[in-house]
């Protein structure tokens, strides 16, 4: 009851972050230190997509065939999944969304969704990682990862392709609104959190 009156009246209290950068920049690592230390609740569509996947659900078969190539499932599947998940949990302190929103149209349907929450995102915090050190990351990433994206050079190559020709715009559009900025996403596990807590704290 009191968790109730105090998100929903105070909503301003939130913290809704979108963990932004390359693959294998370190957002799925940072998001679980984030998690422990705020409470926020860590929306991952890659592992979502995973998850559906696994259990071979019509979701996850259709969105095999991207995910397999290092394609971008369509925006309509993946504005979806993630809407049903938002709905489900709408009393938290906030959200980590992770890996999303990767297009223009996924920003949009994000931002008409937390409005209707009478909610914004606070910060989008972008996770700078320079392209040489991503490939030799999601390589290394790929030899416990399981995941079959993980260990092609050529998928590899065309998830990062896709990453900025087609994600990068989505920087910029937060950056409109007075909402981007950029950590160094190098260095120790530790000294990358302590960036991005700094621009959290400020909130
Ligand atoms: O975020 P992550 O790298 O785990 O995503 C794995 C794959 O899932 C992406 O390469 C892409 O094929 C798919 N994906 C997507 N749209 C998103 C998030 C993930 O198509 N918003
Ligand atoms: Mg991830």
């Amino acid at each position: 009851m009191y968790r109730l009156a105090v998100y929903h009246n105070c909503s301003d209290m939130r913290i809704n972050l979108i963990l932004f950068g390359p693959p294998g920049s370190g957002k799925g690592t940072q998001a679980a230190k984030l998690v422990e230390k705020y409470g926020l609740l860590h929306i991952s569509t890659g592992d979502l997509f995973r998850y559906e996947m696994g259990n071979d659900t019509p979701l996850g078969q259709e969105a095999k065939s991207y995910i397999a190539k290092g394609e971008l499932v369509p925006d309509s599947v993946t504005i979806g999944m993630l809407r049903n998940k938002v709905e489900a949990n709408p009393d938290v302190p906030g959200y980590i969304f992770d890996g999303f929103p990767r297009t223009i149209p996924q920003c949009e349907a994000l931002d008409a969704l937390l409005a209707d929450m009478d909610e914004s995102i606070s910060r989008l915090i972008m996770l700078d990682v320079p392209d040489k050190e991503i490939v030799e990351r999601i390589l290394n990433r790929g030899i416990t990862s399981g995941r079959s994206d993980d260990l092609d050079q050529a998928i590899i190559q065309n998830r990062i392709d896709v990453y900025k020709n087609e994600t990068t715009p989505v920087f910029d559009y937060y950056a409109a609104k007075g909402k981007s900025v950029k950590v160094a996403g190098v260095g120790s596990i530790e000294d990358i959190f302590i960036r991005l807590c700094s621009e959290i704290d400020v909130l």
